[in-house]
């Protein structure tokens, strides 16, 4: 059988179901010090305003994006694509969906933080338009350095 592809994806906002499928997916894309639990991903459904998108390959968790409002800003807690799934255009995909909902919702600024080795990530986010405003020494449990990244989403919607 061929690779898969995203034509066969379909997309929808996460429910508590899901959750032990994305803290897997999480335990997947992430190294075990810094995956999520899933309190994590209960706060993210919880949290007022939060937007999220799940990526299903039937009824397969296969990627996953999340940010939430914090102040004025829009802030990504995680973005994670399943190895089987990279490379074909669905992390880009996911965070233009969640970028236009934020936009939609009259915030003008997202932010995340990335592990400044995780030349994967910071490419596909300068490709998007993220500059690196800053670094937190030390800012992950594995004591990494994390970039602060945001971007202007200008490009959306009508009066920003
Ligand atoms: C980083 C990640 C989300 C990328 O997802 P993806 O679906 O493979 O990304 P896309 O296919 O949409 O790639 C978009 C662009 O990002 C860049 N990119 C993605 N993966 C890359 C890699 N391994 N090396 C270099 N650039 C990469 C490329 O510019 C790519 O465009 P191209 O394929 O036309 O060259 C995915 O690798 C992942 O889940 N990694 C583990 C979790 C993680 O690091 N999440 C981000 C935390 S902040």
């Amino acid at each position: 059988m061929g690779r898969s592809s995203i034509a066969e994806l379909t997309f929808r906002a996460a429910v508590r179901k899901d959750i032990p499928d994305l803290v897997a997916l999480d335990h997947i894309c992430f190294p075990e010090e810094l995956a999520y639990d899933g309190r994590v991903f209960e706060d993210i459904l919880d949290w007022r305003g939060s937007w999220h998108i799940v990526a299903l390959h039937g009824e397969r968790v296969v990627g996953f994006v999340a940010a939430v409002p914090y102040d004025r800003f829009a802030h990504f807690i995680t973005l994670d694509i399943h190895p089987d799934f990279r490379r074909m255009g669905l992390g880009n995909m996911l965070m233009d969906a969640a970028e236009r909902m934020i936009a939609e919702d009259g915030f003008k600024i997202a932010v995340l933080e990335v592990e400044s080795d995780n030349e994967a990530a910071i490419a596909l986010y300068k490709k998007r338009g993220y500059t690196i405003r800053g670094m937190l020494k030390g800012y992950y449990a594995n004591g990494k350095d994390a970039y602060v990244m945001s971007k202007v989403l200008s490009d959306y919607g009508d009066g920003l």
